[in-house]
């Protein structure tokens, strides 16, 4: 199972907080490259895994190595991008002499990247970092760890507190951070904010990993509404019973439904009419994502939505 790819790797990983769990038993490989997406709710575990592989705690038991070695030894943590999830800046500092001291103890950042990450971000780094707002803080906690280019960006929440423009920038900045073939572990609650950068997205709950999906499958999954609008009625027919197509309704010349799977044999069919309009949504992939967190019956329901067509 070892691979010479695998940029984290962990062999039940376990951390116990007294008798509390964090985490326990974690088996999880991230890929060279790869944007792996750490979701779960609050108190899942998120923070404690990425504590753990940066040796800021250690493992009440299991093994783990990152970018190949042992994370205990000191030479890793220098190829490492890192957002902690509670940025603790403060002082009369200006951000930018802060950054400017990072980027020395880093051994050297253009100061044109600087500028140009905190122009992206809008970020202004002539406050004074005990001045900074929740999301101000943000942005220069993601300026320190973009800058110098590492092999491994690990972000907790990365996207909390960035209003929805900022998100869409960040998430830019990772997808670029993939496309030079480094490559990002980032934690967040809620799958929308990560699911157009993240390649899989992993589900923690309860210390454990419950699941793993490649992004490009789960889409594949979800349930989309669709509507085709025709230029004379269709016959109800010719709509029912086809693959995946579930909550049909047909009125005159409208047909809506959701779908999962391949929309393949529902296009074939409507391509048989003269299709005027038609609408299809962004898979909900919330939705699929949220069953992860259900009980019993939930889960079942999961499994009916894999089950091939
Ligand atoms: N220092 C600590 N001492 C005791 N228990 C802790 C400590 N840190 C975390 N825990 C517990 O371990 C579990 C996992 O916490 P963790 O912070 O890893 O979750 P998380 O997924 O990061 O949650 P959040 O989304 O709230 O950041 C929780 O039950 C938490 O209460
Ligand atoms: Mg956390």
């Amino acid at each position: 199972m070892r691979c010479m790819t695998a940029v984290v790797e962990t062999e039940g990983l376990t951390k116990f907080y007294g008798d509390r769990r964090g985490l326990e038993d974690l088996d999880l490989e991230i890929r060279l490259g790869e944007v792996f997406g750490y979701l779960g709710p609050n108190g899942a575990g998120k923070t404690t895994t990425i504590r753990l592989l940066l040796d800021v705690i250690r493992p009440t038991r299991g093994r783990m190595t990152v970018l190949g070695v042992d994370p205990r030894d000191a030479r890793v943590r220098g190829r490492i991008g890192y957002l902690p999830g509670e940025l603790a800046l403060a002082g009369r500092e200006k951000a930018s002499e802060y950054l400017s001291f990072l980027a020395a103890a880093r051994g050297g950042v253009p100061r044109e990247r600087i500028a140009e990450l905190a122009d992206r971000l809008d970020a202004d780094l002539s406050v004074r970092m005990g001045k900074l707002s929740k999301g101000n803080k943000q942005k220069i906690g993601l300026i320190q760890a973009f800058m110098h280019e590492p092999e491994f960006l690990i972000l907790d929440e990365p996207t909390s507190g960035l209003d929805p423009l900022l998100q869409q920038e960040f998430l830019a900045m990772v997808r670029e951070v993939r496309t030079a073939g480094r490559t990002v572990l980032m934690s967040s609650h809620v799958l929308a904010e990560v699911e157009h950068a993240s390649d899989r997205v992993g589900i923690v709950r309860d210390g454990r990993l419950v699941a793993v999906e490649d992004v490009a499958a789960l889409r594949e999954k979800a349930v989309r509404k669709v509507e085709f609008h025709f230029d004379a009625p269709v016959p109800r027919e010719e709509f029912e019973g086809l693959p995946g197509v579930r909550e049909l309704r047909v009125e005159g010349a409208s047909v809506r439904c959701t779908i999962d799977g391949r929309p393949d044999a529902l296009i074939k069919a409507a391509a048989r009419h003269t299709v005027v309009h038609m609408v299809s949504a962004e898979p909900d992939l919330e939705e699929i994502f949220l069953t992860y967190y259900g009980d019993e019956e939930t889960r079942h329901a999961r499994a009916a939505v894999e089950e091939p067509a």
